[in-house]
């Protein structure tokens, strides 16, 4: 009898001792985000990450690989609406002869279809990381922020003193890219 209890005893311990132990069980019983939450402590902006992942309702039972396809739609749905902004912003910029004017249209366009071109490698990047080709996944990423560099510089380089209206777009679209860069390189 006595036994029979201690062997109980033991079976149980060592059952919740096993369960303890391994994290995964533990964690995915729970909220499901324990994924989310150690892919993007890794990244360059880990709120940022988790925020969009967990607005994402696929995000709860996606792998790593999933998420980083979530990560890369964020950035490709924003860049996006980037070049939605800055067809917008040309519309509404005089047609004139004034220097501003006319530099400030020239870099709104050099601007537009560099973020067309922006939106096309992140759909690359997208289908790399499909073919489980992180590494390429990764440069086709880093070539949409440098076509976003682009567009800010040639603010910076136009003959007139012109303030950049999109640094604030590029610097969040950086972070979406930097953290699904970071995510491509955790798969790598
Ligand atoms: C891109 O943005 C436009 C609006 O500017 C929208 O109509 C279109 O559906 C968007 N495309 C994608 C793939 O999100
Ligand atoms: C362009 O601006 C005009 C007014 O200046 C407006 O009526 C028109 O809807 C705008 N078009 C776009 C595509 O934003």
């Amino acid at each position: 009898m006595d036994i029979t209890k201690y062997s109980s005893f033991v079976v149980l311990s060592l059952l919740i001792i096993y369960l303890l132990s391994n994290q995964r069980w533990v964690l995915v019983s729970g909220e499901g985000n324990d994924l989310i939450d150690s892919t993007c402590k890794t990244t360059d902006d880990p709120n940022l990450c988790m925020k969009i992942l967990r607005s994402d309702p696929h995000s709860s039972c996606a792998d790593v690989k999933g998420l980083a396809h979530i990560m890369l739609e964020a950035a490709s749905a924003y860049c996006n609406e980037t070049s939605g902004q800055i067809k917008k912003m040309l519309n509404e910029t005089k047609i004139s002869d004034r220097p501003v004017d006319k530099f400030m249209r020239d870099c709104l366009r050099l601007c537009l279809e560099k973020y067309n071109i922006g939106v096309n490698n992140i759909q690359d990047a997208i289908q790399r990381l499909e073919l489980n080709d992180y590494y390429k996944g990764i440069i086709d990423t880093q070539a949409s922020v440098n076509v976003a560099i682009t567009c800010e510089e040639g603010f910076s380089r136009s003959p007139v003193k012109l303030k950049s209206p999109l640094t604030d777009r590029y610097y969040h679209f950086d972070k979406l890219c930097e953290i699904s860069m970071d995510i491509l390189t955790e798969l790598r």
